[in-house]
């Protein structure tokens, strides 16, 4: 019998309501899905024939071991996303190379782990009055914490020192459009667009809000065409936030092709073409 493994991690941070449905879905197509948390000590990918990243949702605490876990994955069975993609993607500094490819993208102080950075000065000099702070390697709101112009001197200051003290830092300006028309999330299935959910702001600690699926800008799906393009290794999902400037024009805030939300609950379609494509991978 050909065995799937979903890789998962336990316990999970937050229900995952794709994978009731991905499991179902592909029993219902003759196939053997089981889900693989990759945390647990005896979690093994050997007897796998394929693994699926899905809501290995803690990686970001360890990433090395999770790197080292999937490394191992990817050597004894096929693993999708693929590795190079995953470590590629695993680190937000490539919104730094989609930026160099002519691809808009939020605009992003980096600071380096270990470095000391004036967070206070870091902002007037770029003429940001609320940023928000967040890990370089992070999912789920990690540590993401908005800032205005009165706490960065103490607060502010603080906290992107112990993020540094940890690993890289991401300061952005507050982008007031996530609180008006929210971040736009762009779901493709096997090379495919598939559908759109729009979700409200998120910080640590809160929960996701997501709306129904919705057709999307063509504007939206021609830059996160453009972001793909810049990804090398097959795709079998992949997800491209998008949150709007003043002027209405959409930035790419991340690419997710780790284990992201694809939503399906909301669009049954890119559910079906999903279990296609990982039987077609079989
Ligand atoms: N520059 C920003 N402006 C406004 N809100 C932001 C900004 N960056 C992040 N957020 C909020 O924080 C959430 C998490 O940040 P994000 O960059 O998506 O990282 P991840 O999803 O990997 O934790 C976003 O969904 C959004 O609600
Ligand atoms: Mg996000």
């Amino acid at each position: 019998m050909t065995r799937i493994g979903l890789v998962s991690c336990a316990p999970l941070p937050e229900p995952d309501p794709d994978e009731r449905l991905l499991l179902g879905a592909l029993t219902g197509a003759g196939l053997s899905p089981a889900l693989l948390p990759w945390n647990e000590p005896r979690s093994n990918p050997n007897g796998f024939d394929l693994c699926v990243l899905r809501s290995c949702w803690d990686y970001h605490l360890a990433p090395e071991r999770f790197l080292a876990w999937i490394g191992e994955a990817a050597a004894r069975t096929r693993l999708l996303n693929p590795l190079p993609v995953v470590r590629w993607n695993i680190h937000k500094g490539y919104l730094r190379e989609l930026e160099a490819a002519g691809v808009p993208v939020v605009p992003t102080a980096w600071i380096g782990a270990g470095d000391a950075a004036d967070l206070a000065r870091l902002m007037s000099a770029r003429s940001w009055a609320d940023v928000v702070v967040k890990p370089a390697i992070g999912a789920g709101s990690y540590q993401t914490r908005q800032f205005g112009v009165d706490e960065v001197r103490q607060e502010g200051r603080d906290f992107v020192g112990s993020l540094a003290a940890r690993g890289d830092v991401m300061v952005q300006p507050f982008m007031t459009s996530v609180l008006t028309r929210g971040e736009r999330s762009l779901v493709w299935i096997d090379g495919e667009f598939t559908h759109q959910v729009v979700k409200r702001p998120r910080y640590h600690g809160q929960d996701e809000s997501v709306s129904g699926a919705e057709a999307p800008d063509p504007a939206d799906v021609r830059i996160a065409e453009q972001a793909l393009g810049c990804v090398s290794g097959e795709l079998l999902y992949a997800r491209v936030d998008l949150i709007e400037d003043l002027d209405g024009a959409p930035l790419v805030s991340e690419l997710e092709l780790i284990e992201p939300s694809l939503f399906l609950l909301q669009h049954p379609p890119a559910l079906e073409r999903l279990v296609s494509a990982i039987a077609g991978c079989l």
